[in-house]
């Protein structure tokens, strides 16, 4: 089962449009220790040359520049057949608008991603009779190619554009998923945005190929420290990667073949190569994404020539 990372970072991307907090600053400077990132998504080959969106960002179009595998392979033809949403939040559905122009495929989202979805008349764009829209239930496999898809009920929150004084953060109802993605015998579980790991989401972890996990801040209260915001990661929905019940301490025992952190934000020191905390994750057997890194579950990751943009 093959996957590729079409963005690594978290919603803004790295270096982000308005910021120069003490990473953000090191991109626009240009250091070499530090590589630029679109935000959050990944596409599985769910088919032989048919690719299932795990999320559609608001730089799907110049991933799928980046990327020769989604690129259309005919006259109004694409290898993307579905896109597969793990929340509502903007960094993972404002591509679907990207994806309009009248080709088919599919969305599959909880019931309240597609309320988020059906509330906002711009999603009218990809047109009912083209593209369909599937609503899926925790716990229900479907198929999409030939692979086998689970959402599960991950600790999390409503978008933020939601957000009410009601708010309850780790609501596991289907505001946010992970996805868990079976073929060729691989599991893959893919967990963009998690507030805290809980049993099910370790029981859903355990034994995996492959497991790609929000790695959005290393320190709860990073965007506080960097002078960018108030809100701590657990309360954006981000369990932190350091840190009592941060994500290295609380999967230290799972079995995973590779872990690797995804949807970084701008303000994580992981993104420097050769940083203490970029040190001691990769310590602790896990991998840092970036943008075009390829995976087959099972094998070594490499990172695809970037240079692929219909040439
Ligand atoms: C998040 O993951 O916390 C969201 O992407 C925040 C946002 O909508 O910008
Ligand atoms: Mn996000
Ligand atoms: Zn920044």
């Amino acid at each position: 089962m093959r996957m590729i990372v079409l963005g690594s970072g978290a919603g803004g991307g790295f270096p982000q449009w308005n910021c120069r907090c003490p990473v953000c600053s090191l991109a626009w400077d240009g250091d070499p220790r530090v590589k630029a990132r679109t935000q959050s998504s990944i596409a599985v080959e769910t088919g032989d040359g048919h690719w299932t969106l795990f999320n559609a960002s608001p730089d799907l179009r110049s991933q799928i520049l980046a990327t020769r595998q989604i690129q259309p392979t005919g006259l109004r033809e694409t290898p993307i057949s579905a896109v597969a949403l793990t929340n509502g939040d903007v960094d993972h559905v404002d591509g679907l608008i990207t994806l309009r122009e009248r080709s088919p495929f599919t969305v599959y989202a909880t019931s309240q991603i597609s309320a988020v979805l059906d509330a906002n008349p711009i999603f009218g764009v990809l047109a009912r009779d083209v593209v369909s829209r599937r609503t899926v239930e925790l716990g229900k496999p479907f198929s999409i190619d030939d692979a086998t898809i689970e959402f599960f009920g991950a600790p999390g929150k409503v978008p933020l554009y939601l957000e009410t004084e009601n708010l309850t953060i780790g609501d596991t109802s289907g505001d946010t998923v992970g996805a868990v993605v079976k073929k060729d015998g691989k599991r893959l579980v893919y967990i963009p945005g998690c507030a805290f790991v809980n049993d099910d989401v370790l029981a859903r972890v355990e034994g995996a190929d492959l497991l790609l996990f929000d790695g959005t801040v290393f320190e709860d209260d990073e965007m506080q420290r960097a002078g960018v915001g108030v809100k701590t990661g657990r309360r954006m929905g981000h369990v932190p990667i350091s840190g009592p019940d941060g994500s290295l301490d609380a999967f230290k025992a799972v079995k995973v073949s590779r872990k690797v952190y995804i949807h970084i934000n701008n303000t994580n020191p992981i993104l420097i190569e050769g940083s203490p905390e970029r040190r001691a994750v990769e310590a602790r057997g896990w991998e840092v994404s970036e943008d075009g890194l390829e995976i087959a579950a099972g094998e070594a990751a490499s990172v695809h020539d970037r240079g692929s943009t219909a040439a």
